[in-house]
């Protein structure tokens, strides 16, 4: 079928839009976003008789802006800005919101899952879907709630289109404000969620089923903070029977939780 947008009303265009989210269509699935109408609409471009090609910047260059980007930022909310006004990562060109982070900044525990989904993308804030929800009815069964014990955030700020995995250049790219963001939090505990938060922040190609459950320690510039790989509430969510062990590792939490505490003169090591 062929629109013309140019004689459409504004109306007309609203309308041809709700019509598409009313039958389920609300993303787009490419990681750049086409005008579809424009293109059916205008002749095919003549090929051009010299290509001037800009020049290729890899995504490690692009890490080493973010890392002074993110090591000028002295507050999270100076980091907060500066993700949102950051156009070095594709994944924001197709993403309705930067999602930072949700909880309390001034808990102990920090809880970093892998990139925002479509709940997420719409309202802007980690963890909000149906695997958020697992999240946290997991933690209030050891008495942690997001309002006042934790405070949870993604290796990656944008959704990756229609869900699919984060590429390698793209976690490479976002590496340094999710480091910056543990720096500027400064946790005495540390809880990733699922193999890529794990692989990423640990630097390691061990998959989730062996890395969970076992303590690991983070450098922190003030010295070393235990972190814990746990299955992902999405994962949970599909496989139920994996739930034993991640009842096992929020015991786990809940027990060094304890030797961290005010009352107890042991730290953790
Ligand atoms: N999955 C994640 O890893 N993070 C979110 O914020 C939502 C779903």
């Amino acid at each position: 079928m062929e629109y013309n947008t140019v004689n459409m009303e504004n109306k007309d265009i609203l309308s041809h839009l709700q019509w598409y989210l009313d039958s389920g269509v609300d993303e787009t699935t490419g990681d750049e976003t086409l005008d579809w109408f424009a293109l059916s609409s205008s002749p095919a471009p003549k090929p051009a008789l010299a290509v001037k090609t800009a020049p290729v910047i890899s995504a490690d260059q692009i890490a080493q802006e973010a890392e002074k980007l993110a090591a000028d930022c002295n507050s999270l909310s100076d980091l907060n800005e500066v993700i949102k006004n950051f156009n070095g990562c594709r994944l924001k060109k197709t993403a309705t919101h930067t999602v930072f982070a949700d909880g309390n900044p001034e808990s102990d525990i920090i809880i970093i899952g892998e990139a925002p989904g479509v709940d997420e993308d719409r309202q802007g804030i980690p963890f909000v879907g149906e695997g958020g929800h697992l999240l946290d009815k997991m933690f209030k069964a050891i008495n942690l709630n997001r309002e006042s014990d934790f405070y949870i955030t993604n290796i990656l700020p944008w959704r990756p289109p229609g869900n699919r995995a984060p590429t390698d250049e793209e976690i490479t790219i976002c590496l340094p404000f999710i480091k910056r963001h543990i720096e500027l939090f400064s946790p005495k505990l540390i809880i990733l969620l699922g193999g890529i938060s794990a692989k990423s922040l640990l630097q390691t190609d061990t998959g989730i089923t062996r890395l969970r459950g076992k303590w690991h320690d983070y450098d922190l510039e003030s010295g070393k903070v235990p972190v814990l790989p746990l299955f992902h509430p999405a994962y949970l969510l599909k496989q139920p029977k994996a739930k034993g062990d991640t009842w096992a590792d929020l015991l786990s939490i809940k027990a060094r939780l304890e030797t961290l505490s005010p009352n107890n003169e042991e730290q953790a090591t």
